[in-house]
């Protein structure tokens, strides 16, 4: 981050701060300051939040040794967000100004809401701007101190900002996340990231897969097509429930997001595919595939996933596989009941470009299945507060020196009782490390640890923007089983009502 935008930021809070603050002096005369503008302030405090993520994010990418690049694209999202917030900042600061050379005596009450929305606006820029200090301190000084202390030392009265930033599913709904502020919610290796944020809004009516060579408009294929030839992406929403059944693949797209809440949508005939693409949002809705391969397939050097709240069931080659040179994914809060395989990461001993792999595997409930919930290689598999219920032949695996963290998981054993496949030394591959932290092993499950080459280092030690809110494994089961998979309708509301 170059310190003149560091600066510009600071320079735009204060700005901020110093409107909002006249805005409660004068209150009444200030009604002037119309729903619009006040929907603009609301909307350009949340691209302030997101580029302090992104901030965050890059920092470490300075300090950090293992970590590589962040795309150009975060820094071309948080250019546009601070042009965005200076021009309507501005235009507030204007129009306080002409309130304030209004007459006074006519006012006749200061309104309520527009108080409270003052308020608000001066705590969330005051932290921003604490935020920043700290930050430029810390780089003063050349330290990998922990940036994650300076987020969570924050003001503990904002519930807005800290819910909408730590918490897990519930943070998906809560106003602050709506529509295409969703991202703000991502976790583990997908944190920072944005789909189809700065994009189109495209809203899916039929569900009919039309002309697969030329796309029909209103369907998901066209949606998803939309961001081949519009660079700056789509969020793509559907109308209503429905079930979508694709005659082709469905290729998806640099800077997309497919978001179902709320609705209940399936997909069925053929999976969704994702080449050398970067920085997409799958959320909330089902995939059944028919054919020999897996509902979701990430490969070919593809970047920055957050793959959520998905149902996949009785899939031949199961849900994920993340492939040849992939990494920065996030699968989380998926209901996984493949009946074999469930969830591929890195699919040969002879792909070494894998070693660039890191994923976070998080909160999904595995059911029933088979084997590789996940199966890890080369790269690093985080895998943390995940149900396991009932697996066959083992739940986790790994080879070729894949490092897999098993933290706070519950294994609820059914056919059989070893975690991982230790007990296959002929076929076993000794170099991979699996470690297990805090892991609850229920009637009688074991866990026998591959820890020749020592032992593991969190992610939450070195990245700074890895956030990953983590429960007690005792109350992990009725979480998982009730908000795990597609959420709509009143599976919603028990998720959002279980503690
Ligand atoms: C709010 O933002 C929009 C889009 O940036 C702009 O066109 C509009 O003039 C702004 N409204 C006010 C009252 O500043
Ligand atoms: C201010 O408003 C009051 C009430 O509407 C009015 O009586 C008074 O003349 C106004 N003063 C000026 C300077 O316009
Ligand atoms: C910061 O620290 C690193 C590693 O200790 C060093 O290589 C680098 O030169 C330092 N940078 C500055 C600006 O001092
Ligand atoms: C994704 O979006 C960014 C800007 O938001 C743009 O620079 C980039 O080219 C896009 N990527 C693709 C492959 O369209
Ligand atoms: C959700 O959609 C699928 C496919 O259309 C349907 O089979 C299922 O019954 C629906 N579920 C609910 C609860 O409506
Ligand atoms: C789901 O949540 C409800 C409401 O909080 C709770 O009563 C129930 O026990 C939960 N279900 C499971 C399977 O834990």
């Amino acid at each position: 981050m170059e310190m003149s935008k560091v600066s510009m930021l600071i320079f735009v809070l204060c700005l901020l701060m110093v409107a909002s603050s006249q805005a409660m002096a004068v209150g009444g005369s200030c009604d002037l300051i119309s729903n619009e503008l006040k929907n603009n302030v609301t909307r350009d405090l949340y691209g302030i939040e997101v580029g302090l993520k992104l901030l965050m994010r890059e920092e470490l990418v300075e300090v950090g040794k293992e970590f590589d690049q962040v795309p150009m694209i975060l820094h071309d999202f948080l250019s546009s967000k601070y042009r965005e917030a200076e021009r309507s900042l501005e235009s507030l600061v204007h129009r306080l100004s002409s309130c304030l050379g209004t007459n006074l005596t006519s006012s006749v009450y200061i309104p309520e809401p527009m108080i409270e929305f003052s308020k608000l606006a001066i705590i969330k820029a005051k932290k921003a701007q604490t935020l920043i200090h700290q930050l430029i301190q810390r780089k003063e000084k050349n330290t990998t101190a922990d940036h994650e202390q300076v987020l969570e030392s924050s003001d503990p009265s904002n519930e807005y900002f800290d819910s909408c930033l730590f918490d897990g599913t519930k943070c998906q709904y809560l106003p602050c996340a709506l529509g295409n502020k969703l991202p703000i919610c991502a976790i583990g290796f997908a944190s920072g990231i944005t789909g189809g944020a700065g994009g189109l809004n495209y809203v899916v009516t039929r569900s009919d897969d039309g002309h697969p060579k030329n796309p029909s408009p209103g369907t998901l294929r066209f949606g998803v097509e939309i961001t081949g030839r519009n660079k700056g992406g789509v969020w793509i929403i559907f109308k209503e429930s429905m079930e979508i059944k694709l005659k082709e693949k469905l290729w998806i797209n640099s800077n997309t997001t497919i978001d179902g809440r709320g609705v209940n949508v399936t997909i069925i005939g053929k999976g969704l595919v994702l080449a050398r693409v970067e920085n997409v949002i799958l959320h909330n809705f089902e995939v059944v595939s028919t054919g020999q391969s897996d509902t979701v397939h990430v490969f070919d050097g593809t970047r920055r996933v957050w793959i959520d709240h998905l149902t996949s069931r009785d899939a031949h080659l199961g849900l994920v596989t993340v492939l040849q040179g992939s990494t920065d994914v996030t699968i989380s809060n998926c209901y996984l009941s493949n009946h074999n395989y469930n969830m591929l990461l890195g699919a040969s001993d002879q792909d070494t470009m894998d070693r660039v792999l890191r994923v976070t595997i998080y909160r999904n409930w595995f059911k029933s299945s088979t084997q590789r919930m996940p199966h890890c290689r080369w790269g690093y598999c985080h895998v943390v507060n995940n149900y396991y219920m009932d697996w066959f032949y083992y739940a986790i695996g790994a080879r070729v020196h894949a490092k897999v963290l098993s933290e706070l998981n519950v294994f609820e054993p059914g056919r059989r009782l070893e975690v991982t496949p230790w007990f296959d030394q002929y076929k076993s591959d000794l170099t991979p490390t699996i470690e297990s932290s805090k892991d609850l092993l229920l009637n009688g499950a074991t866990f026998h640890q591959f820890l020749k080459y020592g032992t593991l280092s969190s992610p939450r030690d070195n990245f700074p923007m890895y956030k990953l809110p983590t429960r007690p494994t005792d109350s992990l089961a009725s979480l998982v089983t009730n908000c795990s998979g597609v959420l709509f309708g009143s599976k919603l509301s028990d998720c959002l009502a279980t503690p």
